[in-house]
């Protein structure tokens, strides 16, 4: 006999069915745990407990998951009503046996609630996870005492410095959900999940009494040395791995309840810090980034089931792959055979290097293979519905392809260009149809990189981003909406680091210096390592060279990077880079022929001349509006140039230094170095009204 259902407030009811006490969240979009789903179910777990005819409880949720963690939205606001840790002591405390009813994600917070429960049933499709690293935290509701007593030490240290969600299937393997039940029958299997609990008088377990999977690590501190050995590279810079690893050495070597101690202290300074604050930042930053003020989430999209790509060099390749990872048949056209076949050769590599490494199958690579139709005539792009160029950085071809396209393309296809310089509204004018068309600016490599700068003409339809947008999302890229300028956001503000970078030089830092400065702060490489990386040569014609940048001279050297193991850096046969004697020969010639006086540069300025401008630049974007909003730059070099998540990105950054602190160092440079730091005019307002670039 099932009794009414009880709200207990507007996001939580409590029901009775049979002998079994449901506990029901809804609060979308993820049942996340606001003050009033904390209330809620601390509500909901006194009824169930003093409601005599409930022998077992159920926590379940409405929607598309399972609490999905803490309310990130309230962090850094004064806390109102009960806490997680009150409401964990109810469910923890409570005499009968708690069953935690898992479908989509359990979270941080949500899987933290679930681990003060007794058992822990899941649909096959759920998801587990203490994802709090990722935005700079450590889960600080037990989770880190808790899971190793389940999953054990080796297992708790991968999780939470990786923030992985563990499918189903590998979370019951591991103990962390004690049965899998029937797809879409998550209520009912908990349910008679618990009624087998109480039928057969099954013992009120506890995670946290569980200490024999933690004693198998004590005495051995040798497993977190080699854990965070192991993970270095990858850790560089951040703040909450290393806390998350003293947390599960916290739970290995301290009774329990020290153990949550020494959590809570971790996890505040984790809170009060930056880092977890740039990282909360971009988390929604990137949210943000999808949403466009006047092209609505219902703007009407066009079906795109068939892609057609023209160019199949370096960025042609990797753009197909992207579509035919996602299952979307492509056809790539070539200019030259030789070419056609390379392209498509360099695919198939691919993907057979991926199935070496054991993350495809033959097969996939077989299908995915069988989704591509190389060919040269462009009259085979008829039948695609959106087609991306990616022939050379030339204005002249580019128009050439977007007539012939013009003619072929059958009405209503998107017609997209790969360009990273040139003026998008200038390739759309050549055609009849401009409202078709975009640009796509991957960047290298782009079946890698994670950024899609969306690049929207004065004539773009809204059908036409909408679409876009939302396949940026099917081939799994975070695409952010920008305006045609030179360069774009990301190249654009590059280009003022790259020219700080070989004016110091130039000035008295040597390229090791610059790298080196930009590297310790975060960055996956400095501007000289990456050109000895590119290569040197790129662009570089040995007919018309006249030794006027360093890099010139290099190249005239036969200096071309690391292919043939020198540039600005000497390689050994491993392609380790050590600083070159000759090179320093050169800029120091290069310096005195122009009659540059070298002198000493500390790294604060190096920093700040290169990292400054492109502060100011951004301000310049916006102030134009070929940006929507601050945060949309931050992603693009977060997701494009690899700039480090826990700084937040070059403008979160800026304001963290302090704008009127760029301001002040920019009029300076400005003053004794010329016009290339001219600050913007946005800057110079917000700073005198005391603002920040969310007010912009
Ligand atoms: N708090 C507040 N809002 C949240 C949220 C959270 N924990 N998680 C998601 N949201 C919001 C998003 O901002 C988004 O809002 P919008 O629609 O207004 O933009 C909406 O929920 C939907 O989110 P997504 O677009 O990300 O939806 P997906 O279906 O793609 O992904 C998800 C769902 C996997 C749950 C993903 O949102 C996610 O990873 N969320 C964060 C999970 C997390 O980090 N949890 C740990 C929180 S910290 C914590 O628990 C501390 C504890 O240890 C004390
Ligand atoms: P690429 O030189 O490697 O490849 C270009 C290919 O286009 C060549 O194989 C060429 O034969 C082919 N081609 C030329 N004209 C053609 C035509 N009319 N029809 C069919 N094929 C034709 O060049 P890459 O690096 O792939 O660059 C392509 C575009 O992507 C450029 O606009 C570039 O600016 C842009 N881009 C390049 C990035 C990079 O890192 N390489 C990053 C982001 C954008």
């Amino acid at each position: 006999m099932e009794a009414a259902m009880a709200a207990i407030n507007a996001v939580t009811d409590f029901s009775v069915e049979g002998d079994i006490g449901v506990v029901t969240l809804n609060s979308p979009p993820v049942n996340a745990l606001s003050a009033a789903v904390r209330e809620g179910l601390q509500g909901a777990f006194d009824a169930a407990i003093a409601d005599a005819a409930v022998k077992a409880i159920v926590l379940i949720c409405d929607g598309k998951t399972f609490i999905a963690g803490a309310d990130i939205t309230e962090f850094g606001k004064a806390m109102t009503g009960p806490s997680l840790q009150d409401v964990q002591n109810v469910i923890e405390n409570s005499p009968k046996p708690v069953i935690a009813a898992i479908h989509g994600t359990a979270l941080g917070g949500g899987l933290e609630v679930a681990l003060v429960a007794n058992y822990r049933v899941a649909v096959p499709s759920a998801k587990a996870g203490l994802p709090e690293v990722n935005i700079g935290l450590l889960p600080g509701a037990g989770g880190t005492q808790r899971l190793p007593r389940i999953v054990g030490v080796e297992k708790a240290l991968e999780m939470v410095t990786t923030g992985q969600h563990v499918p189903a299937k590998a979370a019951h393997a591991m103990g962390l959900f004690d049965e899998l039940v029937e797809e879409g029958k998550l209520r009912e299997g908990a349910i008679a999940f618990a009624k087998a609990v109480v039928a057969e008088n099954r013992p009120l377990k506890k995670v946290r009494d569980l200490n024999e999977k933690v004693e198998a690590a004590r005495g051995k501190p040798e497993i977190f040395e080699a854990f965070r050995k192991a993970n270095a590279k990858k850790f560089r810079g951040f703040m909450a791995p290393e806390n998350n690893i003293k947390c599960i050495e916290a739970a290995v070597n301290l009774p329990f309840d020290e153990g949550l101690k020494a959590e809570r202290k971790l996890f505040m300074e984790l809170m009060t810090g930056s880092q977890s604050a740039a990282q909360r930042y971009v988390f929604f930053a990137e949210r943000q980034a999808a949403k466009i003020p006047d092209v609505p989430d219902d703007t009407p999209t066009i079906p795109v089931k068939k892609v057609g790509v023209i160019g199949a060099g370096t960025m042609g390749g990797g753009i197909a792959m992207n579509f035919l990872n996602a299952g979307i048949p492509v056809t790539i056209i070539e200019a030259k055979q030789e070419n056609l076949e390379r392209g498509v050769g360099i695919i198939r590599k691919n993907y057979e290097n991926t199935a070496k490494k054991g993350r495809l199958t033959q097969d996939d690579v077989e299908k995915r293979m069988a989704l591509l139709t190389p060919s040269m005539e462009m009259e085979a792009l008829a039948d695609c519905d959106m087609i991306i160029e990616a022939v050379f950085e030339l204005m002249e071809i580019k128009k050439e392809v977007f007539t012939k396209l013009d003619k072929i393309a059958k009405p209503g296809a998107i017609l997209a260009t790969n360009t990273s310089y040139l003026d998008v509204d200038a390739i759309a004018a050549v055609t009849s149809r401009p409202e078709s068309v975009i640009g796509t600016h991957f960047f290298s490599p782009a079946n890698v990189m994670r950024l899609l700068e969306l690049v929207r003409g004065d004539k773009t339809s809204k059908d036409v981003i909408a679409t876009c947008m939302k396949l940026s999302k099917t081939i799994g890229k975070v695409p952010v909406l920008v305006g045609v300028c030179y360069g774009f956001v990301g190249n654009r503000m590059l280009a003022q680091r790259q020219r700080e970078a070989q004016k110091l030089i130039l000035e008295g830092a040597m390229p090791w210096d610059v790298d080196r400065v930009l590297y310790d702060f975060g960055l996956p490489m400095g501007p000289f390592a990456m050109s000895d990386l590119a290569g040197l040569d790129i662009g570089w014609d040995p007919a018309k060279t006249s030794s006027s940048t360093v890099r010139e001279v290099l190249c005239e050297m036969d200096r071309r990077g690391q292919k043939n193991g020198k540039g600005f850096y000497d390689y050994d046969e491993n392609r380790n880079a050590k600083p070159s004697p000759v090179v320093e020969e050169v800029i120091r010639d290069f310096a005195e022929k122009r009659q540059i006086q070298r002198r000493e540069i500390t790294d604060q300025e190096i920093l700040e001349r290169c990292l400054y401008p492109m502060v100011n630049e951004g301000a310049k974007i916006l102030e134009e509006g070929k940006a929507i909003r601050a945060s949309d730059i931050d992603i693009v070099w977060i997701n494009g140039y690899g700039w480090p998540v826990y700084s937040g990105g070059p403008m979160f950054w800026g304001e963290l230094v302090g704008l009127d602190k760029v301001l002040a160092k920019m009029k300076q440079f400005h003053a004794e170095l010329g016009d290339d730091f001219k600050p913007s005019a946005l800057l110079e307002r917000l700073v005198a009204e005391g603002k920040g670039f969310k007010d912009a």
